[in-house]
């Protein structure tokens, strides 16, 4: 059984990767939503300062200048787009690049520091994902001017949707903010994200669906989405920051962290379970982006890394901050070698490797 559907999992990529040679994309555009991990420069003009628009961020990226991307190179989801035949990355929608035609294939909405929870959005000043939504609203205003109607829902319902979301609601929140602690276990704080995600996907809770015509488009569903992939969590304990902030001196992954990974995971599944049975025509995939790295971190030589629990920059051995930027001290030559790029993102070399997992995780978005 293994080995046939590994078979047909074998066939059905060279039939991808032929038509990729051809030069069509194998779906309309490519619409990106969420955070840090995939945000590619809509931070820039913020007044936020979770930014990464400074060097040494880009500096292996095909241009060598940093972009906004929280990595030094390519994004998980740029090797995604060029998997997928694009030839350009969704533009940051803030950016000037987002304009005319460019955007016909796709736009990035993701602000690093957003997350399925609003307050963690809004006490970083990032863009949170119900403006997120909002933006992509008037995204589609474009695309129908240029394209018509028709066409444009066909690239709408077309489109692969990605979301990647959750991981700042608990580091850069939950973890650090007594008052929510206070509030919420860990598993009630999972519930609240688990509510927000299926509104942002689509409305369940008849009240709301039945009040205001409004509401019901507000979210991916109601505005034509029919091909969505979400990232589940990291071993958020894993991460060069998370261990430097809560690992109580040690350099071992904090284990109660990647628990609450485990359990918000689990969550994830179940809910989107239950928004494919309730939504006619959805294709929803929950990428597992957390046993894939967590091989990277536990055996990083199977591929090809030498060092996954510090990260190439920003980290010293007892960092105050855990930004990387020109003062750091002590940043890597070679980043190809590292896992983790800064305390928090993984380098481009492991953001292929997740790459290449995605796509194989995602054969029913695109079949
Ligand atoms: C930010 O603003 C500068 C100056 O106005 C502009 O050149 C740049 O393209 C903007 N970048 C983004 C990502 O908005
Ligand atoms: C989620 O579901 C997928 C596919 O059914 C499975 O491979 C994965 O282990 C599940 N993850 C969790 C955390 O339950
Ligand atoms: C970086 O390391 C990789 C893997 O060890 C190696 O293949 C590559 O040649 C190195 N690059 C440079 C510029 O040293």
């Amino acid at each position: 059984m293994g080995n046939a559907s590994s078979f047909w999992a074998t066939f059905f990529l060279l039939v991808l990767v032929a038509s990729v040679a051809r030069g069509d994309p194998l779906v309309p555009a490519l619409i990106i939503f969420g955070d840090s991990v995939v945000d590619v420069g809509n931070n820039n003009n913020l007044t936020t300062l979770i930014k990464a628009n400074f060097l040494p961020y880009g500096r292996d990226y095909v241009t060598h200048r940093p972009t906004g991307r929280f990595c030094n190179g390519k994004l998980a989801t740029d090797f995604t787009a060029e998997y997928l035949g694009f030839t350009t990355y969704p533009p940051a929608y803030l950016s000037p690049d987002a304009s005319d035609r460019n955007i016909l294939t796709g736009a990035n909405f993701a602000s690093a520091a957003s997350g399925l929870y609003e307050g963690t959005a809004q006490s970083y000043s990032a863009i949170s994902l119900t403006r997120q939504l909002s933006y992509y609203r008037d995204y589609q205003m474009k695309v129908v001017n240029m394209a018509g109607q028709a066409r444009a829902n066909d690239i709408f319902s077309g489109a692969i949707h990605l979301l990647s979301a959750g991981s700042s609601d608990f580091i850069q929140n939950y973890y650090i903010n007594p008052v929510l602690r206070g509030l919420y276990s860990v598993d009630r704080f999972s519930d609240l994200l688990m509510s927000s995600y299926s509104s942002f996907i689509q409305l369940l809770r008849s009240t709301e669906l039945f009040s205001n015509k409004e509401v019901l488009r507000q979210n991916l569903y109601g505005l034509g989405a029919r091909r969505i992939g979400v990232t589940s969590l990291p071993p958020t304990g894993c991460l060069p920051a998370a261990i430097t902030l809560f690992g109580a001196g040690s350099n071992q992954c904090v284990e109660r962290l990647n628990q609450d990974a485990i359990l918000f995971n689990y969550k994830l599944n179940s809910t989107s379970q239950g928004l494919v049975q309730k939504l006619p025509g959805l294709k929803l995939v929950v990428f597992d982006i957390y046993q894939p790295l967590l091989d990277m971190i536990r055996k990083p030589s199977d591929n090809g890394f030498f060092e996954s629990r510090r990260a190439c920059c920003g980290t010293g051995t007892l960092e105050t901050s855990v930004l990387c930027n020109d003062r750091s001290v002590g940043t890597c030559s070679n980043a190809t070698e590292y896992v983790f790029w800064d305390g928090f993102h993984p380098s481009e070399a492991a953001n292929q490797v997740l790459a290449g997992d995605l796509l194989q995780q995602g054969f029913d978005l695109i079949s």
